[in-house]
């Protein structure tokens, strides 16, 4: 700091540091100031509109009495207005007459994705496409039949296949023999397959019993599917599935999900998404299936 100016004319406060670093007096351009004081504007009307300055027990409420709540709870009365219609009819109709109604179908199809999502994909997957162990929903193979009031019983009341564990019937090489069969899909005219008994549960042409969701043995969908398919089939044979008897037996329990988990109507719409998802089988189709072959 000095006390004469070393730069005279020149519009600075006479602080000087360096012998040239200098403090200067211009004042600030238009358009900063313009800004400027448009921003305090802005501000202080924001504040008086909008909910803002804390107060001691409580905060001002601006003047518009606007909330963010209550504009949500504007916004969800909309939907439901929407929705009401939809919802009121589901209320009343059964799956079938859901699924059999095009309007309100696609709307169960848009509006219980969140229900599968929170409910099933952690399972199934998010689209239904099945996870290692868990069966895919999306496609037309049924383990416990795939028609509308098929898929109903099977969420409500939930499933729990069981297949008795063979290794203590079986010799390794009928195992061998067994599973081979499976594999190339001829089972049904593998003798072992009748004389050990698993024709009681996988039906003569092996196709598997809807009621007892036994697995369709010929058609190279796998429950338990395997990047060692014949390894997983051997497993299956050995360890069976639900097996109490058999420590290593395999574990494959669909929850119960009636009984107040989840509503009636929350689980009639699952049934008609699931349904929808790309597999559900027509009443007609799904008798026809029991005797001739799905592909
Ligand atoms: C804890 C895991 C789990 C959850 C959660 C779950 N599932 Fe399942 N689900 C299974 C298993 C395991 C099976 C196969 C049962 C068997 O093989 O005996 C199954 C079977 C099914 C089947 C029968 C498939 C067929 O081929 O017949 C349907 C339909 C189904 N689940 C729908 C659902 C829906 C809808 C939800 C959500 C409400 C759901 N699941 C939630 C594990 C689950
Ligand atoms: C008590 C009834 C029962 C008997 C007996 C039985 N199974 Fe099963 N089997 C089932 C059921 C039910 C499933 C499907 C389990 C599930 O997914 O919950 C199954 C599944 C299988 C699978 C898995 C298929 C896949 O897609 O991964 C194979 C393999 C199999 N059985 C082979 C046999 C053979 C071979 C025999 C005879 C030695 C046999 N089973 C006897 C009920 C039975």
């Amino acid at each position: 700091m000095s006390e004469h100016n070393p730069f005279p004319g020149e519009k600075n406060s006479g602080h000087v540091w360096d012998d040239n670093l200098r403090e200067l007096l211009n004042e600030p351009p238009t358009w900063w100031r313009i800004g400027f004081h448009a921003s305090w504007i802005f501000v202080v009307l924001y504040t008086l509109m909008y909910p803002s300055w804390p107060l001691i027990n409580t905060h001002f409420k601006g003047v518009m009495g606007w909330t963010s709540i209550e504009e949500y709870k504007q916004d969800m009365g909309a939907i439901e207005e929407i929705r009401a219609p939809f919802e009121d009819k589901i209320k009343t109709l059964s799956s079938a007459d859901i699924l059999a109604d095009e309007e309100l179908s696609n709307y169960v199809v848009r509006s219980a994705k969140v229900l599968f999502g929170d409910n099933c994909a952690a399972c199934h997957g998010s689209g239904g496409q099945g996870n290692v162990n868990f069966p895919v929903l999306a496609d037309d193979d049924w383990l416990y039949g795939g028609t509308i009031t098929d898929i109903e019983t099977t969420i409500a009341a939930g499933r729990q296949g069981m297949m008795t564990a063979h290794a203590a019937m079986l010799s390794t090489g009928e195992i061998d023999t067994l599973a081979n069969a499976i594999i190339a899909g001829n089972i049904a005219s593998e003798p072992l397959y009748a004389e050990k008994g698993c024709i009681g549960c996988h039906g003569a042409d092996a196709k598997g019993m809807a009621m007892m969701g036994s697995a369709n043995l010929t058609d190279g969908i796998w429950r338990f599917a395997s990047a060692d398919q014949l390894a997983s089939v051997k497993y299956t044979i050995a360890h069976g599935v639900n097996d109490a008897s058999d420590a290593q037996s395999r574990n494959a329990v669909m929850p119960v999900f009636g009984g107040g988990k989840l509503s009636d109507t929350e689980i009639k719409k699952l049934a008609v998404y699931v349904h929808k998802l790309g597999g559900g089988l027509q009443v007609a189709d799904a008798t026809e299936g029991a005797t001739s072959s799905t592909p």
